[in-house]
């Protein structure tokens, strides 16, 4: 008897260890699942393979040829490279100068001038279409560089410059004038902080405030104060979304280390949702509603344009649709949603993407623009949740600080930005913002269309993003042919084109005839010659093919290298 009930329990212990595997292993493969199928969707494959493309280049035959065009046009792309070069060389001399002398001891520089496109054709191009980086005033729409050109701003200073540089530079002027008698002091606070706190609490109808020095910063607290108040490590956010540099929400490529607390999924997907319901480590999602745009795509830089691959599609109603999915999910299982809106902040509607959407999150971040032009980082959300100490524990606190967080002369800023929003101004240009940018949006591409031109740009309201509609693997020079037009574009080219909302309907046309030709002189100069057999999916074979042909190259070089070596 005593035999049976030991051989009962150990049956039942087996039996419960199988179950206990069985359901673990359920949900191992559930998150799999819940993962998108492309490489930013596994962070870990992808920073793997990262480490496994092996730098080569194309020669300056090849450079013309790499889609396997005729002589013919090799040689008309010679002409249109050598013409452009000449042309970067007179009218940006000065601004290029000084760009490649500053390079030498500026790293970020080296970097953004190292991609801007895809590598293989990086030596040529950084040789004779150098970085031009520097500016020296803004003016309106425009910005003027070291040699006195006047490009129209297409940067938007990375999202920043929403109402125009001259109102950051009166923001800017008039705060640093109402704060000039305390200074920088920090520790104690300028009144006009209190007053920002009130202000934004209004817009994002949450209850508490915290100010950081950058989004990323912002973030990170939420983050930090979500797993602190739910007790939970883990971290979602979507596939191919940014969030700023910090290692648990930059998990891929460009981070050295495993984010191993963060769990990248698919947007838009029921799958994603079911993780959602069912894990119980999950202590906050970060939505990024940029994404909208191209959700579950990596941000597109013309560094990764290898082919014609780069799509987008803004649809408001689905992606509201799922927000409303996610918050339901998000209340059912006391998880913290917070939008991270440090770029779509005031740009889509005063209130945010939490207006523009309809939805409400737990947690709101904000940046950028809030700044009145100053660097900052902020984070709104319910008192519960942003209070960084317990009543009853007083040892357990959740600890953030920064020097700098309550600057008087960012709150300045601020306050005159927040105090702007309410004038009628301003309030003439959130007037039908998206019926504005949606008419010219297609307004450049009739007349993309008429042209016959392979291109078209998508765009969330004042966001836009090119896409190239026929194969090829040279649409990253556009972003040059562009700049010669005098169109200012930020180091990641034509994947964001960032607009001002004081865009007057006279400049954009100005912008629309300078795109017009740009692309011309692209199809003039057989960048976008077209063979049928070129599709995407060829265009990738190759480029795979090459970098496991490199690869193998040097593999067999380490081997005979090690034979020669002396014992
Ligand atoms: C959505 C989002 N979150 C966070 C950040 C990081 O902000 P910052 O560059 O101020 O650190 C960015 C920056 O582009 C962003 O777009």
């Amino acid at each position: 008897m005593q035999w049976g009930s030991a051989t009962l329990a150990f049956y039942g212990i087996g039996a419960a260890a199988v179950a206990t595997s069985v359901a673990a292993l359920r949900k191992r493969l559930e998150l799999s699942q819940a993962k998108h199928p492309s490489l930013s969707g596994h962070a870990r494959i992808a920073r793997r393979l990262a480490r496994f493309v092996p730098f080569y280049e194309y020669d300056a035959e090849r450079f013309f040829c790499s889609d396997g065009a005729p002589h013919d046009i090799a040689a008309r792309r010679r002409v249109g490279f050598n013409r452009l070069s000449q042309a970067y060389r007179t009218r940006f001399a000065e601004t290029i100068r000084a760009s490649a002398e500053a390079a030498e001891s500026l790293s970020d520089l080296q970097f953004t001038a190292a991609y801007r496109v895809p590598f293989q054709y990086r030596r040529l191009v950084r040789a004779h279409l150098p970085s031009a980086s520097f500016v020296q005033a803004s003016d309106g729409v425009t910005l003027t560089d070291l040699d006195g050109n006047r490009c129209y701003d297409l940067t938007g200073s990375y999202g920043v410059n929403l109402l125009g540089y001259d109102f950051y530079k009166d923001t800017i002027e008039r705060g640093a004038a109402r704060v000039r008698g305390l200074g920088p002091v920090l520790g104690s606070y300028h009144p006009l902080l209190a007053e920002n706190a009130k202000m934004l609490k209004e817009i994002s109808g949450l209850d508490e405030i915290s100010f950081h020095m950058s989004g990323t910063e912002a973030v990170m607290q939420a983050v930090r104060l979500a797993r602190y108040h739910t007790g939970r490590a883990h971290v979602v956010r979507f596939c191919g979304a940014y969030h700023g540099w910090w290692d648990d929400v930059q998990p891929g490529v460009g981070n050295p280390t495993t984010a191993r607390q963060t769990y990248t999924l698919t947007e838009m997907s029921e799958r994603a949702l079911r993780v959602l319901r069912k894990r119980r480590n999950i202590a906050c999602v970060l939505v990024n509603p940029l994404q909208a745009l191209h959700p579950n795509l990596n941000p597109p830089s013309d560094s990764a344009l290898i082919n014609s691959g780069r799509s987008a599609h803004f649809d408001k109603t689905s992606y509201g649709k799922w927000l409303k999915e996610l918050r339901a999910v998000c209340s059912a299982r006391n998880i913290v949603l917070i939008f991270d809106e440090v770029f779509v902040g005031f740009r889509l509607a005063k209130g945010g993407a939490q207006e523009y959407f309809g939805v409400r999150a737990d947690m709101v971040t904000y940046g950028k623009t809030l700044g009145g032009g100053l660097p900052v980082g902020v984070v709104c959300g319910h008192h519960d949740l942003m209070k960084r100490y317990h009543d009853d524990r007083p040892a357990d606190i959740c600890l953030a600080r920064g020097t700098f967080n309550s600057h008087p002369y960012v709150m300045a800023a601020m306050n005159e930005f927040l105090h702007a929003l309410k004038t009628p101004q301003i309030d003439t240009l959130y007037r039908d913002l998206d019926a504005v940018w949606n008419a010219r949006a297609d307004m450049l591409n009739a007349r993309l269309a008429t042209a016959d031109l392979p291109v078209r740009v998508v765009n969330l309201s004042s966001i836009w993003t090119v896409c190239y509609t026929r194969p090829s693997r040279y649409n990253w020079m556009l972003q040059y042919y562009l700049r010669a037009e005098g169109l200012l574009l930020s180091w990641i080219g034509t994947g964001r084109l960032i607009f001002s909302l004081n865009y007057t309907d006279a400049d954009f046309a100005a912008v629309v005839d300078r795109f017009l030709a740009a692309a011309s002189a692209m199809q003039r100069y057989g960048w976008w010659w077209h063979n049928p057999a070129l599709t995407d999916r060829a265009i990738k074979r190759t480029v795979l093919k090459e970098i496991i042909a490199e690869r193998w190259a040097r593999m067999r070089r380490a081997v005979f290298d090690d034979e020669q070596r002396p014992a």
